[in-house]
C-alpha cells in the first residue's frame, strides 16, 4: 500500500508525470482513492474457460498443445502483453567482459559478457553470471532481471557499474538518472547469491534497462522495440509487445547465450525468476519461452499471477496511466472493465503446464492481491492435470509463513513487498524436489 510512494521516490520524473494524473487516481501520491481492499467488495466473477474439450477425451492432451495453448498465447498477446516479434535478429555477438574463477571467496566463478544487440545503437545485454566452483557437472539455474544494474546484486567489486539511463533513486543514490558506487550491493539480500551457491545453483542475471529503460515518459525509442519496426513505424501497434514483452525477450536471449555457450550450465534447469514487474516478466517469458524448466512470480500482483477479475488492490485502470508502456495499448480498453477481459491470469500461468511454477504472495503488499495470486494459480491447475501432474495440492489459502507445494507451489510471507531469505529458502527447496529429483 505503501508502493505508490515507493514508486514516486524511484524517480523525480514520475513525479512529474503522475502529478498530473494524480488528480484522477493517485491522490497525494499515495494509493489511489478507489482501491478496494475488502473481501466483500470483490465482484462476483466467472473466470474464462480454460479447457475446451471434454479432459476425458482421448484427445484432451493433443489438443490442448496443438489448438487451446496456441489461442491462449495469442489471446494474452492480444489483449495484455502484446505480440512480440519472432523474427530472428541473432545470433548476436557476444564479448567476454571479465572471467574469475576466484570470485567469492573462491566459491565461484564470475563472468561478466556482453551480448551486443544492436552495436549502432549502443544496445548491448550484460550479463552477470556466478557459477558454484564444487558443482560435480552442469549446474541449476536462477535467472532474472534486476531493476538498477549488476552492480546492487552482491558487494563483490568487481561487478560493473551500469552505465545506462537509470530511474532516480534517492534511497540507493541514483541522481542524474546514473548508477554509481553509492548502488553496489544495496539489493544484495534480494538476491542471496552465497546461498544459491553454497546449495549448488547458478545465477543469470541483467538489467531490465538493458532490453528496454523502464522510463515512466516512455516513447519506445530507445530500448529494443525500434529494432523490430516496419518502415515508417516509430512505436508498436496496439497489439505489439510493450516493455514487459521486452524484458520477456531479453531474458530468451540470455537464455539462447546459456545453450549456446556456457557449459558449467544445465541448460534444462534454468528457472526464471521475478520480483513485482519483473515476476509479471518472468511469467510472460515462462509462458512463452518453454525452455524456461522452472517459473517463479514474487509479488507479481496486477498483471502478474493475480486474478484481472477480482478488482481487487491494483486495477488496470490504476496502471495505464504510469506504466501503460509495460503492457500493449489493446490493455487499456479494459480500464474499469475486467469483467470482459478475453483472458485472467489462471491462463498465463497454465501456459507454464507441465513445468513447475512457484507463485509467491505478501501479507502486507495487498496492492498485489496475494488471494488473487493463489486463486489463480488454483484456476490453473486443471491444466498441470491434464497434463498428468497435480498442480496446487490444496483449494485452501494457506496461512502466513506455510508453504504448499506439488508441481505449483504456493506462499504467503508475514510482511512487505519484497524478496527475502525466507522466500529464497522456499524457492531452493522446490528447485531441488524438481531438478534435483
Ligand atoms: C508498482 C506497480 C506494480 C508493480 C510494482 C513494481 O507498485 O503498481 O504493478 O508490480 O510497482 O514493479 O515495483
Amino acid at each position: 500500500m505503501k508502493r505508490l510512494t515507493k514508486l514516486a521516490q524511484e524517480s523525480s520524473r514520475i513525479i512529474f508525470f503522475i502529478i498530473p494524473f494524480s488528480l484522477l487516481s493517485f491522490p497525494n501520491a499515495a494509493e489511489p482513492a478507489d482501491t478496494n481492499y475488502e473481501e466483500a467488495n470483490v465482484p462476483e466473477y466467472r473466470l474464462p474457460k480454460l479447457i475446451k474439450s471434454d479432459i476425458r477425451n482421448p484427445n484432451a492432451v493433443t489438443d490442448w498443445h496443438e489448438k487451446r495453448r496456441p489461442e491462449l498465447e495469442t489471446l494474452l498477446e492480444t489483449h495484455v502483453y502484446g505480440k512480440t516479434p519472432t523474427n530472428d535478429l541473432g545470433p548476436f555477438e557476444t564479448r567476454m567482459l571479465d572471467s574469475d574463477p576466484q570470485a567469492l571467496k573462491g566459491k565461484a566463478t564470475r563472468k561478466q559478457i556482453s551480448i551486443i544487440i544492436d552495436a549502432s545503437r549502443q544496445l548491448s545485454i550484460d550479463l552477470l553470471l556466478y557459477l558454484p566452483n564444487e558443482a560435480k557437472g552442469p549446474a541449476p539455474c536462477f535467472m532474472g532481471l534486476n531493476f538498477y544494474g549488476n552492480q546492487t546484486v552482491h558487494a563483490d567489486p568487481k561487478i560493473q557499474i551500469n552505465p545506462r539511463w537509470m530511474r532516480g533513486n534517492t534511497q540507493i543514490g541514483i541522481k542524474n538518472n546514473r548508477a554509481t558506487e553509492t548502488t553496489r550491493g544495496v539489493y544484495h539480500e534480494r538476491w542471496q547469491i552465497e546461498r544459491l551457491i553454497d546449495r549448488g545453483y547458478a545465477l543469470a542475471t541483467a538489467y531490465c534497462g538493458d532490453i528496454d529503460p523502464d522510463n515512466y515518459q516512455h516513447d519506445f525509442t530507445d530500448g529494443v522495440h525500434p529494432l523490430f519496426y516496419r518502415k515508417e513505424q516509430s512505436k508498436p501497434d496496439s497489439d505489439q509487445w510493450g516493455a514487459i514483452g521486452a524484458w520477456a525477450w531479453g531474458l530468451s536471449r540470455m537464455l539462447d547465450y546459456i545453450i549456446e555457450s556456457e557449459t558449467a550450465i544445465n541448460a534444462d534447469q534454468v528457472a526464471v525468476i521475478g520480483h513485482s514487474r519483473l515476476g509479471k516478466t518472468a511469467l510472460w517469458a515462462g509462458a512463452q519461452d518453454q525452455r524456461f524448466g522452472l517459473v517463479i512470480s514474487n509479488n507479481s500482483g496486477c498483471g502478474g499471477a493475480a486474478l484481472y477479475r477480482r478488482e481487487f488492490g491494483e486495477r488496470i485502470h490504476h496502471m495505464i496511466k504510469p506504466v501503460g508502456y509495460w503492457f500493449c495499448g489493446n490493455h487499456a480498453r479494459f480500464a474499469h472493465q475486467e469483467q470482459a477481459l478475453p483472458v485472467d491470469q489462471h491462463m498465463l500461468l497454465a501456459l507454464v503446464a507441465p513445468r513447475p511454477l512457484y507463485i509467491a504472495s505478501a501479507t502486507k503488499d495487498q496492492w498485489a492481491d496475494p488471494k488473487g495470486e493463489f486463486l489463480a494459480a488454483l484456476a490453473a491447475s486443471p491444466v498441470y492435470e491434464l497434463l498428468g501432474k497435480t498442480g496446487l495440492p490444496t483449494q485452501q489459502w494457506p496461512k502466513p509463513n506455510t508453504p504448499i507445494e506439488d508441481t505449483i507451489g504456493y506462499h504467503l510471507r508475514d510482511g512487505d513487498h519484497a524478496v527475502t531469505a525466507y522466500d529464497w529458502e522456499q524457492y531452493l527447496r522446490f528447485a531441488d524436489r524438481h531438478f534435483k529429483h
